[in-house]
């Protein structure tokens, strides 16, 4: 078992004529929190698409938990593009949480969060509500559980969206912007959930945010990204207060200033 458990190797990423990722070299090490900051269009979204398998790659090698995402290794020792199965297999390491929710709008709180746990790892539905009814007192929301997503605020929702991910045990917790959709007054309580699992669980955590006093406080490390790729990277003190580079200067002047 090596020390990384997100691997990038030279990564390259097109969408048509536009190389979003190029050549892209990023790891995360077992456990480790790490905060993607940086200007939209960057590729940080693309990164978690990548990981949560919703993404192809055009080139260079993915590897999450010592074993190739997008490929797989045939009998005779060599690479081949991954099938459904082995996608699927992989897809289970990791959970994510959207920016805009992405809850089922159709389904009780606690059937969004029952639903893949009972189809996809094949729980029974009395021992997935067990395990609902732990994630959303871990979320605030025990007496949330019959409502409809309809009838939840933002931080509601999001907080819902984390207990979701989290019912697939999964060893990675991919968050795109958790509060960019959100009233001011709702983020607090979603950073509080996210805080909390940063610090009392040993998942690897792979936050995109533009939450610059919550990145400091939460990660291990925080990597700027510009045009697909990470400009730099350091411990957040290093990061946020002595940057080396010019346009890290000027991106952390214009949010933190915003
Ligand atoms: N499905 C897609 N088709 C075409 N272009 C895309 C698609 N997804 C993202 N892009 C483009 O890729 C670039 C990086 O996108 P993204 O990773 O979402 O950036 P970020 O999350 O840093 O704002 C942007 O220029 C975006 O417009
Ligand atoms: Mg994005």
């Amino acid at each position: 078992m090596t020390q990384d458990i997100i691997h990038f190797d030279k990564v390259v990423k097109r969408f048509g004529d536009l190389t979003v990722l190029n050549n892209l070299d990023f790891s995360v090490k077992r456990g480790e929190k790490v905060s993607i900051i940086g200007p939209s269009g960057s590729g940080k979204s693309t990164v978690l698409r990548i990981l949560m398998t919703l993404e192809g790659i055009e080139g260079g090698k993915v590897t999450v938990d010592d074993e190739p995402l997008w490929h797989e290794q045939a009998a005779d020792g060599t690479l081949k593009a991954a099938s459904e199965a082995h996608l699927r297999k992989m897809r289970a390491k990791l959970g994510m949480v959207f920016q805009h929710f992405n809850l089922f709008p159709h389904m009780s709180v606690m059937r969004n969060i029952t639903e893949a746990p009972v189809k996809v790892l094949g729980l029974s539905k009395a021992e997935a509500r067990q395990r609902g009814e732990e994630l959303l007192d871990l979320v605030g929301l025990a007496d949330q559980a019959q409502k409809y997503p309809g009838q939840l605020s933002g931080g509601q929702k999001q907080r819902v969206g984390i207990a979701r991910a989290l019912a697939m045990r999964p060893s990675i917790l991919l968050f795109d912007e958790p509060t960019s959709a959100l009233d001011p007054e709702l983020v607090g309580e979603v950073l509080n959930v996210i805080g909390k699992l940063a610090d009392e669980h040993d998942l690897t955590m792979l936050l995109v945010t533009h939450e610059m006093r919550f990145a400091r406080e939460i990660s291990d490390r925080v990597c700027f990204f510009d045009r697909g790729k990470i400009r730099e990277e350091g411990t957040p003190e290093e990061l946020f207060t002595d940057p080396s580079e010019e346009r890290t200067r000027e991106f952390l002047s214009a949010v933190l200033d915003g």
